[in-house]
């Protein structure tokens, strides 16, 4: 992995996951345009700030935010709809510290499973799902702007439910 190192351990005990607000968005936008080539817009966020079936956080390092994650649960479904983590920071175990924070959340909210669509070519994300469990169920062809394929990928949270039970 690039730029991890032992300063992730440093970097992960100086965050706090909270609930993200509109005054967050500068950063988040600025996060969100350096890292995917057709960002949200400031509204998307603003919808997912205030809808009743999505809980918008970011991880915040002593009041910057280092990255976000958006989670969507309707009925026993989760979605992961979008996340990302500045890319200064990558590789310090933020990243998988989001996704671990939304399984316990979705866990919270009684969905038994949970969904997301990713890049085909966005390997590190991929891997990082893969290593928490997900497995690939299809593709989406040409789904994204330049033609690239959305691979499908779902995670059994009863599972997840078991492993912590014991
Ligand atoms: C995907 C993303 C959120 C990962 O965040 P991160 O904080 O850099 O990742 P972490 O440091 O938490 O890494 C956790 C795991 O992810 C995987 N991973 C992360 N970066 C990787 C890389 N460059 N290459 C391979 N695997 C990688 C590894 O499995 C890693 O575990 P390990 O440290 O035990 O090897 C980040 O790369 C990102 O913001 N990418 C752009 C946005 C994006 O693609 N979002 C996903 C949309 S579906």
């Amino acid at each position: 992995m690039p730029q991890g190192s032992n300063n992730g351990i440093l970097v992960r005990q100086m965050l706090i996951i909270r609930k993200m607000t509109e005054d967050d968005l500068d950063a988040v936008l600025a996060i969100e345009q350096a890292c995917f080539p057709r960002a949200w817009i400031k509204e998307h966020f603003i919808a997912e700030i205030v809808s009743d079936y999505g809980t918008a956080v970011v991880a915040d390092k002593d009041g910057q935010i280092a990255g976000y994650l958006i989670l969507s649960v309707l009925f026993d479904e989760a979605e992961i709809l979008n996340v990302a983590v500045n890319p200064v920071l990558h590789g310090n175990g933020i990243g998988e510290m989001l996704v671990r924070w939304s399984l316990k959340e979705s866990l919270k909210e009684r969905a038994t499973i949970i969904r997301l669509e990713v890049r085909t070519t966005s390997f590190p994300a991929i891997t990082l799902y893969k290593k928490l469990g997900f497995i690939p169920t299809g593709f989406r062809k040409s789904y994204y702007e330049n033609g690239t394929d959305a691979l499908l990928m779902e995670k059994n949270l009863a599972e997840e439910e078991m492993l912590h039970a014991v």
